[in-house]
C-alpha cells in the first residue's frame, strides 16, 4: 500500500464497475477508507442489484484496506446524502468525493424520447449535484475537501447521446460553479474526462485511437484527490478539467470569448448581416469536421475491445 491518500475519506459513486471500482481500488490502496456507492445497475440504468457495491468493499477488505458499501441511486437526494452520512458515521469525516456513476440511453435527438433524456441527466448531472451538495456541506466547515465530477469528451457534442452529452456538459459548469463557490473555504472541485476500456465504451460507435485502462484514469484521480494536486505557482489545482487516455493527460480551455465587435449606435438585423461575418466570425466546430469518419467507423462496427 502507498500512502497517497493516507488518513483520508474518500467517496466514491458507480465504485462498482469500471472506472469507478479501479478509483475506490487505488484510493484504498493509497490509504483512504472508502465509501464505495453502486447502484448495481445495467447499463441503460435498470435493474439494480446490491451485490455489486458489496463485491468492490469485499476486494478492499481482503486487501487490507477500509471500506464500506451504499447500494443507493445517487439520481436521489436521500442516496447523496447516505453516501456522505455513512463516511461521517463510519470514518468521521469525508475529505474526497468522486462522481463515477453514469447510465447511456442513446437515441437520435429527433427520436429521443422523456424515458430516455430524464434518467440519463439524473444519473450524470443531478447525481453529482445530491453527492456535492451533501459533500460541500461539511467540506465547508471542515475548511477543505475535494470534489470530483465526471465529464466526457463528448460534452463537445454527440450525434446519438445528446441527452449524455448534455448532462456531461452540466457537470463542467457545475465542477466550475463549485470550484467558484467553496474556493474561501479551502475546498477544490475538478473534473476528469477519461478514456477507457470498459463495458461503457465498448459500445461507442467509433475507433477510438487513444484508450487505456481503468487503472490509469485512478492514478490522475488519486493524485487529484491528495495533498500534492498543487499547480506551478503553488496555488491548488481547481475548476479545471483533465482528459486522461491511456498515456496521455489534457487540460481543456477555460471557456472563454474569442472575438469581439462592438456597434455604433444600437444592433439591427441588417447591422448585424453586414459585421457578423467579417469580424466576430465563426469558431469551426472540430467534430463537425470529423462526421464523415465517425459515420465511417460505425459502419464498420469499429468498437473498442472492453
Ligand atoms: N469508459 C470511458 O471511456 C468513458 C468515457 C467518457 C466518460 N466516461 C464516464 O466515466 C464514468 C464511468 O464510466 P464507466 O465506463 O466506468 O462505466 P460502467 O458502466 O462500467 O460503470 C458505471 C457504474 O455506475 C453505476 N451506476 C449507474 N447508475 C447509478 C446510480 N443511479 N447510482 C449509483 N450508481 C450507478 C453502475 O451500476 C455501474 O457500476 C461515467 O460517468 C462515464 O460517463 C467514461
Amino acid at each position: 500500500m502507498g500512502n497517497f491518500l493516507a488518513g483520508k475519506v474518500v467517496a466514491v459513486t458507480g465504485a462498482g464497475r469500471g472506472i469507478g471500482r479501479a478509483v475506490a481500488l487505488a484510493a484504498a490502496a493509497e490509504g483512504a477508507k472508502v465509501v464505495v456507492n453502486d447502484y448495481g445497475v445495467g447499463i441503460g440504468g435498470g435493474e439494480p442489484t446490491s451485490e455489486v457495491a458489496d463485491g468492490v468493499v469485499k476486494e478492499i477488505v481482503a486487501a487490507g484496506g477500509e471500506a464500506v458499501a451504499v447500494a443507493d441511486d445517487i439520481s436521489t437526494m436521500a442516496g447523496g446524502q447516505r453516501i456522505v452520512d455513512t463516511a461521517l458515521t463510519r470514518f468521521g469525516r469525508v475529505d474526497g468525493v468522486v462522481c463515477v456513476a453514469g447510465i447511456l440511453r442513446e437515441r437520435m435527438l429527433f427520436n429521443m424520447s422523456e424515458e430516455e433524456w430524464d434518467p440519463v441527466v439524473a444519473t450524470h448531472l443531478k447525481g453529482t449535484f445530491t453527492v456535492f451538495r451533501a459533500a460541500s456541506a461539511v467540506m465547508r466547515r471542515q475548511g477543505c475537501g475535494t470534489l470530483i465530477g465526471f465529464t466526457s469528451g463528448n460534452h463537445q457534442g454527440s450525434v446519438a447521446q445528446a441527452n449524455y452529452s448534455a448532462a456531461k456538459g452540466g457537470i463542467i459548469s457545475l465542477v466550475r460553479s463549485a470550484a467558484l463557490g467553496l474556493a474561501k473555504y479551502g475546498v477544490t472541485a475538478n473534473a476528469v474526462a477519461p478514456v477507457a476500456r470498459t463495458r461503457m465504451s465498448a459500445g461507442v460507435p467509433m475507433e477510438l485511437k487513444e484508450i487505456g485502462e481503468p487503472e490509469d484514469v485512478a492514478a490522475l484521480v488519486t493524485y487529484l484527490l491528495s495533498d500534492k494536486a498543487v499547480a506551478v505557482g503553488g496555488e491548488r489545482i481547481t475548476g479545471q478539467v483533465y482528459t486522461i487516455a491511456g498515456p496521455k493527460i489534457a487540460v481543456w480551455a477555460q471557456p472563454r470569448e474569442l472575438r469581439a465587435g462592438y456597434a455604433e449606435g444600437s444592433w439591427t438585423p441588417e447591422k448585424i448581416a453586414d459585421f457578423l461575418p467579417g469580424t466576430v466570425g465563426t469558431d469551426p466546430m472540430p467534430m463537425l469536421a470529423q462526421l464523415e469518419a465517425m459515420a465511417k467507423a460505425a459502419a464498420a462496427k469499429d468498437r473498442p475491445n472492453a
